[in-house]
């Protein structure tokens, strides 16, 4: 392999208030870290990431999804800063790709140009009016002279407009040498990255800069980062979708994870949220719905449906105000106002308005069995767990505990008594 990748992920991410570690908050439903380890897999298979804040909620966060990628503890207490996050590493590809943990909008194209251009070093530079908060970059005849931290620059550098986007791309062997040399000499007191521009320079190697988009590169800090990331990332998930067929009505309304797949013609209409792996197929999602983890397969739902996860629906219509909760439906109708949760209901039945699921005891949940052909009469609760046979019919307003058989009626109401001229007596009028 010719690049490893380095993603520095170990900073304590101070300025983004939460006691979840920063490159574990999400963006589009999926930690920004797994963003950024995505776009590394697409480069390489040579991957370590350098963690120390919660080093252990991190490393199991990303061993619960990706195998095979390396961790480094940094020594950071006596190492701080970006060069002592890379103490004590040592790479054997021909070039290190160094990444931030907290860039989630780098995409593999943003990081050809730093892989593939020559020179010692490549860095990415970005060309802003306003450079506060950024390392300003000094550049000559199109190579990089220096990396001037803002909290060391004098008031002229303050000025310099090209700034250090913070990715890199460094020949292993310099690396490797000018790790060990970095010093802390610096107003921050930190081993700076950045320094082994300098070193570099010293012995005349070329540090080519690469002009960078700001917004691939966005670092997030803060929440408001977070939000402003997620803008761009979901604005970006959605343009390729509807690129690939999917319609959106008013799409600035519209939220989908980046794990959702949509396959076929898909139409998805405004305020709708697909949250989390879903897979949306030849259906129709309406107004204000939202979807979770669940299978929707030629079906329509909504509008104001709620299906939440690890529900399976196929050729079925879901109407207004229905909730389905791990629920197979299979060519069904659920027109209005239900709750349908853990259960199984099978072609050509109509669950009536009003239905509800009754699935839990307050100790246990328990499933409910919908055969074919079955009609369910408005306002009916079904106490789980209950079968319902192929071709049964429930009456509207039935409390059902005991299995029904297949061809029968169901029936559970009070008897309706009429009690004549009531109204008269009862208000005193005539
Ligand atoms: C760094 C650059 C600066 C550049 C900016 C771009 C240095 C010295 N400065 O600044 O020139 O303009 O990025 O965003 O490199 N990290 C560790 N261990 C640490 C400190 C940081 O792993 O001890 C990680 C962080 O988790 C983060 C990345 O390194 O992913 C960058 O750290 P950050 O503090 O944001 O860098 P800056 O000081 O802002
Ligand atoms: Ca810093």
């Amino acid at each position: 392999m010719s690049v490893s990748i380095v993603i520095l992920a170990a900073g304590q991410g101070t300025r983004m208030k939460s006691t979840k570690p920063k490159v574990l908050h999400k963006i589009s439903g999926k930690p920004m870290l797994f963003h950024i380890i995505d776009t590394a897999k697409a480069i390489s298979d040579d991957i370590t990431v350098v963690l120390y804040h919660k080093f252990d909620e991190v490393k199991e966060a990303i061993e619960s999804e990706y195998e095979g990628i390396k961790y480094h503890k940094q020594d950071a207490s006596n190492y701080p800063g970006t060069g002592g996050a890379l103490r004590g590493l040592e790479f054997e590809g021909k070039r290190v790709l160094i990444l931030n943990g907290d860039m989630p909008l780098i995409t593999k194209e943003a990081l050809n140009p730093l892989i593939n251009s020559s020179g010692d070093i490549t860095m990415s530079v970005i060309e802003l009016f306003e450079p506060n908060g950024y390392g300003r970059v000094v550049i000559e005849d199109n190579e990089v002279k220096a990396i001037i931290e803002q909290k060391d620059c004098t008031p002229e550098q303050l000025c310099i407009k090209y700034v250090n986007a913070g990715v890199y791309c460094v020949d292993s062997k310099l690396l490797n040498r000018y790790i060990p040399k970095l010093s802390n000499n610096n107003a921050q007191k930190e081993y700076y990255l950045t320094d082994i521009i300098k070193m570099a320079v010293d012995e005349g190697k070329k540090i080519t800069p690469i002009f960078v988009k700001e917004e691939d590169f966005k670092g997030v800090n803060s929440k408001y980062d977070l939000a402003m990331a997620e803008e761009i990332m979901q604005d970006r998930i959605k343009k390729q979708l509807m690129l690939n067929g999917v319609i959106m009505h008013l799409p600035n309304s519209i939220y989908i994870d980046s794990q959702a797949k949509f396959i076929g013609e898909c139409e998805i209409e405004q305020g709708v949220q697909i949250i989390g792996k879903c897979e949306i197929k030849e259906s129709q999602i309406k107004a204000n719905s939202v979807v979770e983890e669940s299978i929707i397969d030629s079906s329509d739902i909504g509008p104001m449906a709620h299906i939440r996860p690890n529900s399976k629906i196929y050729n079925t219509h879901i109407g207004n105000f229905v909730e389905v909760k791990k629920g197979n439906l299979n060519g069904v109708k659920a027109g209005h106002l239900s709750y349908l949760g853990d259960c199984e209901i099978d072609e050509g039945s109509n669950i009536g308005a009003g239905t509800i699921t009754c699935n839990y005891d307050g100790r246990a949940k328990y499933r409910t069995k919908i055969g074919k052909n079955v009609f369910i009469g408005s306002d009916s609760q079904l106490v789980a767990p209950v079968t319902l046979e192929d071709d049964t019919i429930i009456a509207a307003g039935s409390t059902i505990t005991k299995d029904v058989p297949k061809g029968a009626l169901a029936i559970s109401r009070t008897p309706q008594k009429i009690i004549r001229e009531f109204f008269y007596k009862f208000f005193g009028k005539k």
